[in-house]
């Protein structure tokens, strides 16, 4: 498949994206996130990959939907079309999905890495809500997610302010799970992604619905859910593979059954 503006690679076990318009700091028009979303169903359809990750630039993660393809729009228009809802996609992934995050993740930016399972940023990284700058409300989970992560205060304060955070406040308030030097950023990642990726792919998957559910339910609902994925892993093979490897002290070789 070609795309204009992404780029993708299968790295063993690991599908890479990375978003590819330069010269706009990775603006998130439509057309972009629409490969984006053409992207992951393939790695979603491919039985080898087990983990994704999502990357931009030194410069920019994102900087942002696309101003220039919003400032025509008009109420009906974005009514009619149910713009920025295609993005949801990214949320919907069932594999895990990794953003690694150098420079700026402003706006929908900031939006896409919040959809993303956790985010891992270069010591560079910029993060904001700076869609009151522009006279409009984030539209792609800003104020929702982003007041999940860092609570309400934080999330008012940026929301209101447009002001942005740099990768120590963003990990120190929760919204990153850490931050390494910007060169070994993706050596990193990858690492992590690899990781992820040689446990066992239902396992990992249902990991990922079960602490989504603690976003979503009551503490007793998303326990009982939990419990039910536990006692489901022990229909699989793997799980026979995991802890009798344990037991015969090797290592496991999950076989994503
Ligand atoms: C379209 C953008 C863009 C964006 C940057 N560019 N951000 N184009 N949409 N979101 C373009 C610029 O127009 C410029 O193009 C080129 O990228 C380089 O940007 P500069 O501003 O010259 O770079 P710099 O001076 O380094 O400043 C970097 C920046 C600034 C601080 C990130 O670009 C900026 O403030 N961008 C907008 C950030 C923003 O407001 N994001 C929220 C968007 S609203 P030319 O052609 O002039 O060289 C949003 C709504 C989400 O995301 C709701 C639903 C998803």
């Amino acid at each position: 498949m070609a795309y204009e503006n992404i780029l993708t690679e299968k790295r063993g076990k690991v599908g890479l994206i990375t978003l590819n318009r330069p010269k706009a700091l990775n603006a998130l028009s439509s057309a972009l996130m629409a490969e984006v979303a053409t992207a992951l169903d393939a790695f979603e359809k491919d039985e080898r990959i087990g983990c994704v990750v999502l990357t931009g630039s030194e410069k920019a993660f994102a900087a942002g939907a696309d101003i220039k393809e919003m400032q025509p729009l008009d109420f009906a228009r974005a009514y009619l079309t149910d713009f920025i809802t295609p993005w949801d996609r990214v949320a919907r992934n069932r594999k895990p999905v990794i953003a690694a995050v150098a420079g700026y993740a402003l706006g929908g930016g900031c939006e896409l890495a919040m959809m993303c399972d956790f985010i891992i940023a270069a010591d560079n990284a910029r993060f904001g809500q700076p869609e009151i700058t522009l006279g409009v409300v984030p539209g792609a989970g800003g104020t929702q997610r982003l007041t999940r992560f860092v609570g309400k205060s934080k999330a008012m304060e940026m929301c209101l302010t447009g002001r942005m955070m740099d990768a120590e406040e963003a990990e120190r308030a929760g919204l990153v799970s850490r931050i390494v030097p910007l060169d070994d950023l993706m050596e990193e990642v990858m690492k992590v992604a690899e990781k992820i990726a040689d446990f066992s792919l239902p396992v990992t998957m249902m990991v990922k619905e079960s602490v989504n559910r603690a976003y979503e339910t009551t503490l007793a609902e998303g326990i009982r859910f939990e419990r039910r994925m536990f006692h489901a892993s022990f229909a699989t093979d793997d799980q026979s593979e995991g802890m009798g490897a344990f037991v015969e002290k090797r290592s496991p070789q999950f076989r994503n059954k």
